[in-house]
């Protein structure tokens, strides 16, 4: 299985190492320090911000942290100006506009089209927001906005709300925080959860567990007053029991987030669409709470809310170029600011009869091909796209070297080495490749 070479860009939160982030906060902490040491460090080379689907935060402040480290810019602003509209695939802008500069920072509609664009390009891509799957310099900003008011994450309770579904930015916050040892309090307006199995493989990598915490106020927001919780195996936390599930009494951060109607979140959506009323403010649960936003915000947080000493979204904005300073920084210049290294992903592995990615916004779609698989540490049953980490449909599953294939529920499937793996939608093409049945 061909693995991406680490410093090939930023794609994912999911590839973030504990020691990746520790450090790199610590070189944001030095660029906001003393900004004029880092003023030529990019001279000479060049940065192209290519943005298919619209920015104003997120590409203007990639562009200055560009322009305050001393690199030209080139961009895609509008993707109506660029080949795009000619039908030119992701592959062939990628291996084109790779040869104009030194970076890649890319957004676009489609999940999974960062990693794609990174086999292409030559050059280091950085993630921009592809599709709902993630965000990851959203998520070391973020990260970066509450290690300036904590200094550490463990023991720390994050609530996530809002349109977790289709929330790219929510999505890599959730790996982002389980990483540095924080819990999750996991808060979806009505209809719009993410999927358990994005769940369950923050759980099995973080060694954490899902629990419930009750509280009056997730009622508003969710519809229960129940909530699940991703938290550390060994946290034990007084808490106060009332009912089945204990009752959360405080949260020290609240990540709002907004309904994301460009990914039809719109016709998902199940109820009222939750964010902060003026009566929850006096809530005991949000006393010291900061609440965070992307932005833009729609009416989750009502502008009265801004002169709250708890709201500390438009400071998390403005920390956007210094950290995307720090980005670049760890992305073209390793030499003199060399980070641990992030967990390479996977290409995958296009040898299956799978069929096509189960995920309608997967960037296979939309490319003409078919989805490469990897699996993920222990879980050798689960087969997942390469660029969208959706679940593929393999219902038998074949070893290599021993040319047996099993149901994939059978346990004999763990024990098969990940470079033996060799998935099968069902068991007529297994035998037709020469595999023999193995039993169940
Ligand atoms: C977010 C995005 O584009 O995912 N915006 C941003 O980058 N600050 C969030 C959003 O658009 O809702």
């Amino acid at each position: 299985m061909h693995l991406l070479p680490v410093m090939e860009g930023l794609h994912s939160a999911e590839a973030f190492t504990q020691p990746f982030v520790a450090e790199f906060l610590e070189l944001v902490r030095q660029v906001e320090r003393r900004p004029e040491k880092f003023a030529d460090a990019l001279r000479g080379k060049v940065i192209a911000t290519i943005f298919e689907e619209p920015s104003t935060r997120t590409r203007l402040s990639f562009e200055s942290a560009a322009h305050r480290l001393g690199a030209g810019v080139i961009t895609v602003a509008d993707p109506k100006t660029s080949s795009v509209v000619k039908g030119e695939t992701l592959r062939d802008t990628a291996r084109v506009i790779g040869g104009y500069a030194d970076l890649l920072v890319w957004r676009h509609p489609h999940d999974g089209a960062s990693r794609l664009a990174a086999q292409f390009a030559g050059v280091p891509v950085v993630n921009g927001g592809d599709g709902r799957l993630g965000h990851p310099t959203q998520t070391l900003l973020d990260l970066y906005t509450l290690y300036k008011k904590w200094g550490s994450f463990e023991g720390r309770v994050v609530g996530i709300l809002g349109d977790l579904l289709h929330g790219r930015t929510a999505r890599s916050l959730a790996w982002g925080l389980t990483m540095m040892g924080a819990s999750v309090v996991v808060l979806p307006g009505p209809g719009l959860d993410w999927e358990p199995g994005f769940e369950s493989r923050i759980l099995e990598r973080y060694g954490y567990r899902l629990a419930r915490l009750s509280h009056s106020l997730f009622k508003e927001w969710t519809g229960s007053e129940q909530a699940r919780v991703l938290e550390p195996k060994g946290l034990v936390q007084g808490r106060l029991f009332q009912g089945d599930a204990p009752i959360v009494e405080r949260l020290d951060a609240l990540y709002l987030t907004r309904l994301q109607d460009e990914r039809g979140a719109g016709e998902q959506s199940a109820g009222v669409f939750p964010g902060l009323k003026a009566h929850q403010l006096q809530a005991p649960i949000l006393k010291d709470t900061f609440f965070l936003h992307p932005l833009p915000r729609r009416d989750e947080i009502p502008e009265f809310v801004d002169a709250d000493p708890r709201a500390i979204y438009f400071e998390q904005a403005r920390l956007g170029p210094i950290v995307r300073q720090a980005v670049f920084l760890a992305m073209l210049c390793s030499e003199h600011y060399s980070l641990p290294p992030l967990r390479p992903l996977p290409s995958g592995d296009a040898e299956h009869s799978m069929g096509a990615c189960p995920n309608p916004s997967c960037i296979t779609h939309f490319e003409g091909m078919r989805p490469p698989w990897r699996v993920e540490g222990r879980i050798r049953w689960i087969f997942l796209c390469a660029y969208c980490d959706t679940a593929l449909q393999a219902h038998y599953v074949g070893c290599r070297s021993s040319r047996r294939v099993h149901p994939a529920h059978s346990p004999q499937v763990p024990k098969i080495r990940p470079e033996n793996l060799r998935p099968f939608a069902d068991r007529e093409s297994a035998i037709a490749q020469g595999f023999r049945w193995g039993g169940g």
